[in-house]
């Protein structure tokens, strides 16, 4: 299983290679690890080091002016953490960031409520992040947050991007209040349109897993969906670890359909398909599969009714108020 930080040098030496093209790798500075997985990637090997220190030159270390104004001949990756100072230097030195030259320590940014959409070149991307304070943790790769017109957040709703190659999408028109999102390797969470969050929710994508929340979707507050257990757990007499799922393995996905209303304080757990028009019962914990127009309620949450409807409106008497647009193709 390959780790986070593995798997974000992989991608660095991906995107090495393509913005290298013919041109000679050099390191400024070094990195263990880092070095390590682009000797193993596809046999990379860097021309020379560079140094800003004239006692440090050798056969295999030249000086780091020495490249100046060199740019179609060589592309520098820098093991150095990323200054400003050195940012300007290497600007100065005539590499321009990504195109000419790498760092591969990529540094957390958080995005305000007014930074409307984002792009680097480690492949993260934000679009349109509707007052969300989103956080793109240090060593993140080929991520992205994409949000739907006319959805709105609550100030103080979070999203954070902790591990590489995930995406967050959420639809049109939702109401999400105050909570968060959370996001760890190879993860995908999609919500669809007209989904309202109410406050203090969490939804956690453990890695390699999935979220999946259908259109005109209601949760009430408090509510928890949780893809993954987060740890490891093994078997004592196998000593295999027990809870590890492929990523299209049901167990690591929470899909839930449309239409469908949780309670107060409900958690939905790892390997869970709720159907269309459904509620989970108020401090309901559910983990499993339920056909639509079923309640289920407790914990562990099991089937109290089926065949039923729900209206988002507490003031009719009339079946017909039950969303009809479930009946519609969209
Ligand atoms: C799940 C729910 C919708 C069921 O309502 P209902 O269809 O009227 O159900 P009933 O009151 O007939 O209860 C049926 C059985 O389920 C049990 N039950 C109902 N809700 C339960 C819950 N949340 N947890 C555990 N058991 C529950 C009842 O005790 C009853 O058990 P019994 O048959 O042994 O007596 C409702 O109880 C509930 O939890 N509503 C959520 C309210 C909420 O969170 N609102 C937020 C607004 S956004």
């Amino acid at each position: 299983m390959e780790s986070q930080n593995t798997a974000y040098y992989r991608y660095i030496c991906e995107r090495i290679r393509e913005s290298a093209g013919d041109r000679k790798i050099v390191f400024y500075g070094s990195q263990a690890s880092f070095e390590a997985v682009f000797k193993e990637y596809q046999d990379m090997k860097p021309a020379f080091n560079l140094t800003a220190l004239k006692e440090k030159v050798s056969d295999k270390v030249r000086l780091i002016d020495d490249i100046n104004n060199k740019s179609d001949e060589y592309y520098i990756v820098i093991l150095l953490s990323p200054t400003d100072n050195l940012r300007k230097k290497m600007k100065r030195l005539g590499y321009r960031d990504f195109k000419d030259c790498m760092f591969v320590e990529r540094k957390r940014v958080v995005l305000g409520p007014k930074d409307v959409s984002y792009e680097d070149g480690y492949g993260n991307k934000v679009v349109n992040n509707c007052g969300f304070e989103i956080t793109i943790a240090s060593y993140v790769f080929n991520s992205q947050v994409i949000i739907g017109k006319g959805t709105t957040c609550a100030s103080g709703a979070k999203i954070s991007v902790w591990k590489g190659n995930s995406k967050l999408t959420i639809g049109e028109g939702c109401k999400l209040l105050k909570g968060e999102f959370l996001l760890s390797l190879n993860t995908e969470i999609s919500i669809g349109n007209d989904v309202v969050i109410m406050e203090d929710y969490s939804v956690t994508c453990s890695r390699d897993t999935k979220i999946i929340v259908g259109d005109h979707t209601m949760m009430s507050r408090e509510i928890r969906l949780r893809s993954g257990d987060g740890h490891a757990i093994f078997d004592m007499v196998t000593g295999k670890r027990t809870n590890n799922y492929a990523p299209d393995d049901p167990k690591s996905v929470v899909e839930i359909g449309r239409h469908v209303w949780l309670g107060w304080g409900a958690v939905v757990l790892g390997g869970s398909k709720i159907g269309n028009c459904c509620i989970i019962g108020a401090y309901g914990v559910f983990k499993g599969t339920l056909p639509d127009h079923c309640v289920a309620a407790g914990n562990p949450a099991k089937i109290i009714k089926r065949d039923i409807n729900w209206s988002k409106s507490n003031f009719t008497e009339n079946i017909d108020d039950c969303e009809p647009y479930l009946n519609e193709e969209e």
